[in-house]
């Protein structure tokens, strides 16, 4: 090869590599949210696809079905694992109901009160984080948050590992998953693993970026395109239309001013990183199965859809909506309602 030609494809090559760190670069960081994307004529259903929103794939069978996750299901189901034998998983994470309790405040062992709204938990898996303020990193993270928490479950590992060990079925299984360890590591595995296999997919819209042009109606094409011209998609938007990065509430007005009486809770982020700028900043949440998981907020403030989407309106994009902004772009949330075991999740 001469010295030319060499030279040629070394520098070709490092185009290539500048090239690469460039892109690399520009992707939009965890609490820089890509700006929203204009779409202005009728579906072109690939373009919004590409711009925003994808649709959640069906969990494959083995996932569903493998040992680790049907063990995680029971242990999901099993009141024994808190400490008076009382509250499940289930209690505030009905899968039945949205993946959630529908309370303000979920209640605990001994009716005890949290202090914010229980999430669902369908799709979790997809979060970048998990809680409110982001302060698990992980599914696996996440499990030892209610467990020992002593306005949920209340329980320690030490009572839950007995439990388990005490109940001769869950033996079996743990000795068939996982060799007969019982401990905090594989309760948490086989937790992790059923949550991991709670995907709703084929929501309307879903069908709809698929290809399925008759799956929503006009009116719902007319919310999801104010949804995206308005700007809530710049926030809201990913396979989770939501749960992929940090913002503050109240973007555009003083939300807690407003509400007053602020509570610890209220700061956010700010209770984990102890940051100012991370007062008030959120885990931007998935609004997946939205319609099914009233109230709204992780005050649990607003009772209905239509009164979340005037607060965003005004908190965080400084907009007044119009009743007919709040017709259609309900309608669109509506159409993120998927299925779970082939049946649409109910409120
Ligand atoms: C007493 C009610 C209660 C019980 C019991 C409970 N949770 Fe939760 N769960 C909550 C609340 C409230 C939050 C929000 C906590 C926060 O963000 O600080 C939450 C958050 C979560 C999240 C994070 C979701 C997200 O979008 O960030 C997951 C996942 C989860 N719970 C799974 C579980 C599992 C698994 C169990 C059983 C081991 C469980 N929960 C037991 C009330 C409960
Ligand atoms: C600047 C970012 C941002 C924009 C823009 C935004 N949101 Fe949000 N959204 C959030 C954050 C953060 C929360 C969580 C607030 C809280 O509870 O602390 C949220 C919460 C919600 C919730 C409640 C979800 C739940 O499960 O409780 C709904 C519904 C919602 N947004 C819809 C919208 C709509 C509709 C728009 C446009 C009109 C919009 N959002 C614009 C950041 C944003």
């Amino acid at each position: 090869m001469n010295r030319g030609r060499a030279h040629f494809l070394l520098y070709g090559f490092l185009t290539l590599l500048a090239a690469a760190l460039v892109v690399t670069l520009t992707i939009p960081k965890d609490e820089n949210p890509p700006s929203g994307n204009g779409v202005s004529s009728a579906p072109d259903t690939q373009q919004w696809r590409q711009d925003a929103i994808l649709p959640i794939p069906r969990p494959a069978e083995q996932d569903i079905l493998s040992g680790k996750a049907q063990l995680g299901e029971k242990l999901f189901n099993d009141p024994q694992l808190s400490a008076d034998g009382t509250v499940s998983c289930a209690n505030c994470h009905a899968l039945a109901n949205g993946g959630d309790d529908g309370l303000r405040f979920s209640r605990g062992v001994g009716n005890a009160t949290g202090v914010v709204n229980a999430p669902t938990v369908f799709n979790s898996v997809f979060n970048f984080r998990q809680f409110w303020d982001g302060r698990a990193a992980s599914l696996a993270e996440q499990i030892a948050g209610p467990l020992l928490d002593p306005s949920e479950m209340a329980s320690s590992w030490a009572i839950a590992i007995r439990r388990v060990k005490e109940n001769t079925a869950y033996r079996g299984d743990f000795q068939h998953e996982y060799g007969g360890e019982i401990s905090e590591r594989t309760i948490t595995d086989a937790l992790v693993n059923f949550e991991a296999s709670l995907l709703t997919p084929n929501a309307p819209f879903d069908r709809f970026l698929n290809g399925d042009t008759t799956a929503i109606d006009n009116e719902t094409q007319e919310g999801f395109r104010r949804f995206t011209d308005y700007g809530c998609i710049s926030c809201h938007q990913g396979i989770g239309v939501g749960g992929n990065f940090f913002q503050r509430f109240g973007i555009m007005g003083d939300y807690f001013a407003d509400r007053g009486s602020i509570t610890k809770a209220d700061l956010g982020r700010y209770n984990i990183t102890k940051r100012e700028e991370d007062r008030y900043v959120f885990k931007v949440p998935s609004l997946r199965n939205v319609a099914v998981t009233a109230p709204y907020f992780h005050d649990g403030s607003a009772a209905t859809l239509d009164e979340a989407i005037d607060i965003m309106g005004r908190y965080q994009l400084g907009r007044t909506l119009s009743q007919e902004d709040r017709r259609h772009i309900s309608a669109f949330l509506k159409s993120l309602t998927g299925e779970y075991r082939g049946e649409p999740l109910q409120p």
